[in-house]
Formats: structure tokens, C-alpha cells, sequence
């Protein structure tokens, strides 16, 4: 008899096993490698926790886990940029980073849409599991957004770097321009007016640019490989249920954040993948970077202060945070002296200022209810257990002017001025009146 209960209690609890696990679809295809140390950190440790994780990559894990399988491989249709990138080609393309983020790692990428691969599962979906959820990239190629709606599934969002404007007007993230740097600037608060000016002027040009440069093309896009019916790509973004974004408070700042934006900073580093593992050694003393996201919040997690050599993209601004926060020193790429570099790294090994600043943020960073990996997993099993409008803000719904209570201003202003015009011809007019009482009264 116990014997029997025993046999049907293990039974069950493998039932309840493979029911608790999700299969989720993972699309990744675009090419700077360094964002894929998040991606992947994420698909292993789902796989981990039990999920059959399908992934679109151009990186395949080479030490997949049980339940990870690579379904698209892009590598054989894009060169990687391991190894190849110089200085000379970095410091070209900072100048055109919206540019290259909109149509080299946006439009060109949508293009595998139509690959075999991907066409397999847009037209014979897999039902035996179906798919649950579908994550996709938040950087270029929105595209891919599609194929959660051709799936019907919902679909959350990955970014490696801090949340861009077109991930912020998908979810209704507020700007925040007073305060908080835009794309890739490095404006820091306390900003001047004309700083405050120019940052709000950036952001604004650069989510107007960015649909400039990819609404049309990625939507007839979708239209030609997806679906002919597809719903335009503003709509299918407001449905994005939430995203995961690399950034955290303790390093990035202050602002209010909506609740789909799940800030999981850092989540690569304690998630048994290192892949600077002389970072952590106990003798490191100074980490010379170039200020990538990655590389830089693994120093952080360690305490370990930063020279900073930043080339483009977010990688000034990653510097200018650490700076602030006295754990980094900036050194400018076109005065690399060995003047400049050795007083860099006397100044580092020699002034405790910067390995305390770096021991103590190292702490703040750390310093969470959740680890940034477990927070992700919590999410993304959210997301599947609540659905498309879970965490849908009413501000996506609204026009720009409305959210701004424009129309609110204006009409007070007006109001206002009704009032006090209102109030100066009443005057005026009982200053006529005694005015000509007095005369009456002269002439009298
Ligand atoms: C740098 O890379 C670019 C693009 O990959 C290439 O055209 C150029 O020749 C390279 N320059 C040097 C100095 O290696
Ligand atoms: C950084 O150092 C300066 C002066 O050494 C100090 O005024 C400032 O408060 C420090 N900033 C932080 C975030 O600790
Ligand atoms: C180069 O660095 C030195 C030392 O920090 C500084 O005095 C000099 O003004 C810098 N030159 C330029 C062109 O930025």
C-alpha cells in the first residue's frame, strides 16, 4: 500500500515537472558578440531551471545544457566580428550609431525572416509542447517581434544595453531627460539648460530617427515572411509584455521605471559564466577597459576600479557612471601617452579612493531582494503566467500630449490668462467710472 503511494507521489511529481517547464523560443541574430553574454546567460540558465529553450543565434553555447537546443544558426549567413574589430573601424562608426544600430543590426537582419529555418517554425509551428513565450532582442531588428504574433505567444524583450528610446516609447517609459542621460550621451545629472536642451533634443531625434530608418522597411518585412495581415510594428511593440535590461540604479541612477522595465544588471556575472576570469582573481588590482557594459559591471561585481579608454557607442557613458562614482578614471583614445597611462595607473594603485569607491558600490550593486539572474527567470516565468497586458501601461494607449498633460497646461494657462485679463478690464473700466464721476463732480 505505501509502497504504491510512494510510486504514484514520484509519478506526480515528474508530471508536475514537465508540466512546470515552458517551452520558450529565443531569437538572438544579431552580430555584437558581447550582447550574447547576456542572451546566453539567460537561455542556459532557463534550460537549467527546466524549460525547453529553443534559440535563433549566431552564437551557439558551446556547452549547452540538456533542454538548449540551437534551432537557427546564423553564423553561416553573417561574419563574426570576433577578433576583427580595430581601432581605426571603432572610432569610425561612432559617429553613425544610429544608423548602424537601425539598418546594419536592424533591417539587414530582418532580412532572415525569410531563411528556411525560420520559415519552419512561422509556418509548421511546433504543438508537441507549443511554444509558451518568445524573447527576442531589444536593439535593432524589433522585426522579430512578428513572430511572437504569428505564434501567439507572448513576447518580452532582452536588452544588453541600458533600455533605448524605441524599447522606453514601446513600454511607456517615461524619458526622464532632466535628469537622465539619453541614448548614449553622457549628460549627467545635474545638467545645465542647455545640456538639459540638447538631452531631451537627443532623445527625441534619435526615437524619431530610429522609425525614420526602420518602421517601413521592417514592416513590409514582416508583411513579405510573416503574414500579409500583420498588425504594423507600433502596434505589435505596445504588446511586448515586459523587458529584461542591463542596468541597475545603484550604477545608472535615480529615475522612476516603469513596471515592465525588469533592470537586471549585472545578471551574466554570477551565472557561471566569466568570461574575464582574471577580473576576479584576488590580485587584480586596476581593470584597463574599453567601458563595455559587460566587462565593466563584472569589475563592478569584484570591486575592481577602472581605467577607462571608451570607442563608441555606450561605452563613454558607461566610463562617465564609474567615474562618478570615483571607481574609474577616463583616459581620452586620442591622447594615449605613456604619460597619460602611467599617471592613470599611479593615481588608481596609489590613492585608496578608488578601490574603496569600488568595494563599496560592489556592494550596492550586489545589494538586491533577488539576484539579477533569479530576478530575470522570475519575470520571464511572469510573463508566460500573465500574459500579453499584464504589465501594459495606460501611457502607450494615450497621445504624447495627453501623457504630458499638455492639453491640461494649456488650458490652466489660458484659464489663467482669461481671468487676469478679466480682472485688468474691470478695473479699468471702474477707473473710468471715477475717473469721470470726478470730472462730473468738478464740473459741478
Ligand atoms: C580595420 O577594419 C576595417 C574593417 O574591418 C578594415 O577595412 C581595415 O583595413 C582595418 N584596418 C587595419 C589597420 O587593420
Ligand atoms: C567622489 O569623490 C568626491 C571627492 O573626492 C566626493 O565629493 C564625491 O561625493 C564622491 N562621490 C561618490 C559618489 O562617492
Ligand atoms: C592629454 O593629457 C594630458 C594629461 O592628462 C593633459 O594635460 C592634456 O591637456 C591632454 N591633451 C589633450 C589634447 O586632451
Amino acid at each position: 500500500m505505501n509502497l504504491v503511494k510512494v510510486i504514484v507521489l514520484i509519478l506526480m511529481s515528474s508530471f508536475v515537472n514537465i508540466n512546470n517547464g515552458y517551452r520558450i523560443l529565443g531569437i538572438f541574430p544579431s552580430r555584437p558578440r558581447s550582447h550574447h553574454i547576456m542572451f546566453d546567460a539567460i537561455c542556459k540558465e532557463l534550460a537549467n531551471r527546466g524549460h525547453h529553450v529553443d534559440v535563433m543565434t549566431m552564437y551557439p553555447n558551446k556547452n549547452p545544457p540538456k533542454n538548449y537546443n540551437v534551432i537557427a544558426n546564423f553564423e553561416k549567413y553573417d561574419e563574426s566580428v570576433v577578433n576583427k574589430f580595430n581601432i581605426s573601424f571603432a572610432m569610425k562608426i561612432d559617429g553613425i550609431v544610429l544608423r548602424r544600430i537601425s539598418e546594419y543590426h536592424g533591417n539587414r537582419i530582418c532580412e532572415y525572416l525569410g531563411l528556411p529555418e525560420i520559415q519552419k517554425i512561422v509556418k509548421n509551428p511546433p504543438t508537441n509542447p507549443a511554444y509558451d513565450l518568445v524573447i527576442v532582442e531589444s536593439f535593432g531588428a524589433n522585426c522579430f517581434i512578428g513572430i511572437g504574433h504569428v505564434l501567439k505567444v507572448p513576447v518580452i524583450m532582452a536588452s544588453s544595453t541600458l533600455d533605448l528610446p524605441w524599447l522606453d516609447n514601446a513600454l511607456g517609459q517615461p524619458a526622464n531627460t532632466a535628469f537622465f542621460p539619453s541614448f548614449f550621451t553622457i549628460n549627467i545629472h545635474p545638467m545645465s539648460f542647455f545640456t538639459r536642451l540638447f538631452n531631451t533634443l537627443n532623445y527625441h531625434i534619435n526615437l524619431i530617427g530610429y522609425q525614420q530608418l526602420t518602421k517601413a522597411i521592417q514592416n513590409s518585412q514582416m508583411k513579405k515572411y510573416l503574414d500579409d495581415n500583420i498588425p504594423p510594428l507600433e502596434e505589435l511593440e505596445k504588446n511586448v509584455v515586459l523587458a529584461l535590461v542591463n542596468s541597475f540604479h545603484s550604477l545608472n541612477g535615480i529615475r522612476p521605471i516603469t513596471p515592465s522595465i525588469i533592470e537586471v544588471g549585472g545578471l551574466h556575472v554570477n551565472s557561471n559564466f566569466v568570461p574575464l576570469p582574471k577580473v576576479s582573481h584576488k590580485n587584480t588590482k586596476v581593470f584597463i577597459t574599453h567601458g563595455g557594459l559587460m566587462g565593466t559591471q563584472e569589475a563592478l561585481t569584484y570591486g575592481i576600479p577602472l581605467i577607462g579608454i571608451p570607442l563608441f557607442g555606450d561605452q563613454p557613458a558607461n566610463i562617465i557612471y564609474y567615474s562618478k562614482l570615483n571607481m574609474s578614471l577616463h583616459l581620452d583614445i586620442n591622447n594615449l601617452t605613456e604619460d597619460t597611462i602611467s599617471h592613470a595607473l599611479n593615481e588608481i594603485l596609489n590613492n585608496p579612493k578608488y578601490k574603496n569607491a569600488a568595494v563599496f558600490q560592489s556592494a550596492r550593486f550586489l545589494d538586491r531582494p533577488m539576484s539579477p539572474i533569479d530576478t530575470a527567470i522570475y519575470w520571464t516565468e511572469y510573463a508566460i503566467r500573465n500574459g500579453q497586458n499584464s504589465l501594459r501601461s495606460p501611457v502607450v494607449d494615450m497621445s504624447w500630449w495627453q501623457v504630458n498633460l499638455l492639453d491640461v497646461y494649456l488650458f490652466i494657462i489660458i484659464l489663467f490668462l482669461i481671468i487676469l485679463f478679466t480682472i485688468i478690464f474691470l478695473f479699468n473700466m471702474a477707473w473710468r467710472i471715477v475717473l469721470s464721476t470726478r470730472k462730473h463732480d468738478k464740473n459741478d
